[in-house]
């Protein structure tokens, strides 16, 4: 493993937020196809493309990708051990070879420069502490006129997904209004164009992605959900807090509201932002 400088995200991933993550593929069930389908058409892999996945978590993006590039390779990075092993099993199990899996920090990883067509990343990129010098280092990793395509959440208040039961907890608590998270911190498109031109990309695009989130199949799962995830879990932590019990109750009627044939579905914003080295 190489150096690591996200060492609170690192933390974090191998830690409460990954085992999270890890746990029944919470993953690949929550990001549909409502939202991969239009990441891997805007990447457009070709069959003998080298494609690098950022933050793959548990690798199904990569998978994906590495059955388009199926005579070239997909290469998924990401700073959690305990998904990168549900990755290589799941890669595994399905029998896809021409993938791999890296344990390392985007940010500072010594990729070899030059080596990928194209680079992906669903959710994986809004983290970087130096998101400059984290765009540069994977530009690094591109050949030039190279392609980056990723997506990655609009403003917190349009995401119902994260703020409907947020709130609702931090209601109670009496913390209302909900403070920003750092997983929002592309949400601005004059920023995260600034942050790509001064890291070497040109040809910024960003598109508004309106696509929901699945989160279980009824209140009761989502709820259950929500709870091992990282903003709720911090919820819990606050000193003089909520106890587990009563945020599940609260979860399950702010969630119920959402409940359909396709189970809990809540609407997210996003931004499918396409670059070119
Ligand atoms: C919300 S998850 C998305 C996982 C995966 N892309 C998917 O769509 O299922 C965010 C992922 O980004 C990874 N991550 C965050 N910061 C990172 C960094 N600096 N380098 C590599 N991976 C990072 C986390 O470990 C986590 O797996």
């Amino acid at each position: 493993m190489t150096n690591i400088v996200n060492t609170e995200q690192a933390a974090a991933w191998n830690g409460s937020e990954g085992a999270h993550w890890a746990k029944d593929n919470t993953a690949d069930s929550s990001f549909n196809v409502e939202l991969t389908t239009p990441l891997l058409t805007a990447a457009n892999i070709q069959p003998d493309d080298h494609v690098l996945d950022i933050g793959c978590g548990t690798g199904e993006t990569t998978r994906l990708a590495a059955r388009q590039a199926r005579h070239g390779h997909a290469m998924g990075i990401d700073l959690s051990a305990i998904m990168l092993q549900q990755a290589r099993t799941a890669a595994e199990a399905a029998g896809i070879g021409n993938v791999a899996f890296e344990e390392g920090d985007a940010q500072v990883h010594p990729f070899a420069a030059g080596q990928y067509q194209v680079a992906i990343s669903r959710f994986g990129i809004m983290f970087f502490a130096d998101p400059i010098a984290a765009f540069a280092n994977i530009g690094r990793a591109l050949r030039p006129g190279g392609r980056l395509v990723f997506i990655c959440p609009r403003n917190m208040a349009d995401n119902d997904w994260y703020v409907v039961p947020l709130s609702a907890l931090h209601r109670r608590l009496g913390t209302a209004p909900l403070p920003e998270s750092g997983m929002f911190s592309l949400a601005d498109p004059a920023h995260t164009t600034n942050v790509l031109t001064r890291a070497g990309f040109s040809e910024v695009t960003l598109r508004p992605l309106d696509a929901p989130m699945d989160f279980g199949t009824d209140a009761q799962a989502a709820a259950e959900n929500y709870l091992g995830s990282g903003p709720v879990l911090a919820v819990l932590e606050q000193p003089g807090g909520l106890t587990r019990a009563t945020a599940h109750d609260i979860l399950i009627d702010a969630l119920r509201p959402y409940e359909g044939s396709n189970g809990v579905r809540i609407p997210g914003a996003h931004w499918l932002v396409t670059v070119r080295r």
